[in-house]
């Protein structure tokens, strides 16, 4: 351990597995923890200044709750954001703009933001993490993304050793992805965000039948038939006045949830218990059993190859995922969990990690697994879909 002058401290070998939903890791070679941009500033007269650091790649950890580490000892300096903060730095009688530091725990950030009666986070309850990795995989649940309620994004630039700002529209927002992820990966240090949240007029959020894209089915399949047609009585609900709803009371799971329990003009409150209640049924909590969310992204096909492939597959779910952005052709969303379920994975077991069986589309550590054992799990779960769907699919977490 180091500790500088100006209050840095910079520990070495520190264990992964502490900082790793998916307990699996070797030891980060240098470790320090970044309370204020301060202590960034610090750190990078530090990297210039003292050979032993200055090629060191930096890494930035935030939850790691989305992440799959190496084993051994990883040659970085991981950089655990810590910096809080929650200012209003505009306001109107519609909407309400708050910075919040990046080191800010995501999910005590909607309860606050409910607790003001603000709309937008709702629909991302209970998602694990921090504030600062939301919008690097642009975090989505339910019908809702976060890069929605995003205006902007600041950050340390890593390489001039400065805060920038980066607007939505720079941030390059796609499904679970941004250029975080990609042009801009190791580049920036995500300090605090921008988001604009809707005031309720009303204490009550009303359900709305102007929604983002409904999930459909062509046959079959237990959200899906829901998704095809949500009740005439919790559509009827809706009251055109009212603008702000939330993009979750869209979702068949949640309507029928809402239906099940005979709530009509749902609170953000029961919005947010909703999500809670059904996120348990079908995600394991990583502090009992160790996970990193779903650990495939839901393939988007070609409308077409999936009209071929349901044809022989019935009760396929698949979402509207719009037309490709330069072949212009209609595209669909299908869900992973659907079709590793149905190549008969579900609950199955490679050694020491598993498909959740609640939830195909999450593996889980047994105890004591290696990234080995993920890998060799994970290729054997994208060979048999390919083998049976010729559908080809893609891990969902961060691999370092
Ligand atoms: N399904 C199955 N079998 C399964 C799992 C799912 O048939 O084992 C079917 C369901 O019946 C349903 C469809 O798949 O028809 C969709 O399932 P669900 O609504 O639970 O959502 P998902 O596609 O499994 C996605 C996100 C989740 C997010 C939920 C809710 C991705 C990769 N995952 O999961 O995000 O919470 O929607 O909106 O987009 C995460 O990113 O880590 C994550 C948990």
């Amino acid at each position: 351990m180091h500790k500088f002058d100006s209050g840095v401290i910079i520990q070495e070998y520190v264990n992964i597995k502490d900082y790793s939903t998916l307990k699996i890791g070797g030891q980060f070679r240098y470790f320090t923890i970044i309370n204020f941009i301060k202590d960034l500033n610090s750190l990078y007269a530090i990297a210039q200044s003292e050979l032993k650091y200055k090629n060191i790649p930096i890494f930035i950890l935030g939850g790691g709750s989305n992440i799959v580490f190496s084993d051994g000892v990883l040659n970085i300096l991981a950089l655990k954001i810590e910096i809080k903060g929650f200012d209003i730095i505009n306001e109107n009688d519609d909407c309400i703009d708050i910075k919040i530091g990046g080191g800010e725990n995501w999910d005590e950030i909607v309860q606050k933001t409910i607790d003001m009666n603000l709309s937008g986070f709702e629909s991302l309850s209970a998602i694990p993490g921090t504030v600062g990795a939301g919008p690097v995989q642009n975090i989505g649940a339910y019908g809702a993304e976060v890069k929605d309620t995003i205006l902007e994004v600041e950050v340390f630039d890593i390489e001039k050793g400065s805060i920038s700002i980066i607007l939505n529209k720079d941030c390059k927002f796609g499904y679970r992805d941004s250029i975080f992820k990609n042009e801009a990966k190791g580049k920036y240090i995500i300090t605090s965000v921008v988001y604009r949240l809707n005031k309720l007029t009303s204490p009550k959020v009303l359900l709305g039948s102007s929604s983002p894209a409904r999930p459909r089915v062509r046959s079959g399949g237990d959200e899906g038939k829901r998704g095809a047609r949500p009740s005439q009585e919790v559509l009827s609900a809706s009251l055109p006045q009212f603008k702000n709803f939330s993009p979750a009371l869209s979702y068949p799971g949640v309507l029928k949830y809402f239906e099940e329990n005979n709530i009509k003009n749902p609170t953000l409150k029961e919005i947010r218990t909703a999500i809670i209640n059904i996120r348990k049924e079908k995600l394991p909590n990583p502090n009992e059993i160790p996970n990193v969310g779903s650990f495939f992204k839901n393939p988007i096909i070609l409308k077409e190859s999936f009209s071929a492939i349901s044809r022989t597959y019935g009760g396929m779910p698949y979402f509207d995922a719009g037309k490709d952005k330069t072949t212009r052709q209609d595209m669909v969303k299908i869900p992973a969990g659907w079709l590793i379920e149905n190549a008969g994975l579900k609950g199955k077991s490679f050694g020491n990690i598993s498909v959740y069986d609640k939830n195909a589309l999450i593996l889980i550590n047994n105890g004591n697994a290696t990234v080995d054992d993920v890998m060799v799990a994970k290729n054997k779960i994208i060979k048999t879909i390919e083998e049976k769907f010729g559908i080809t699919l893609e891990q969902e977490p961060e691999t370092l």
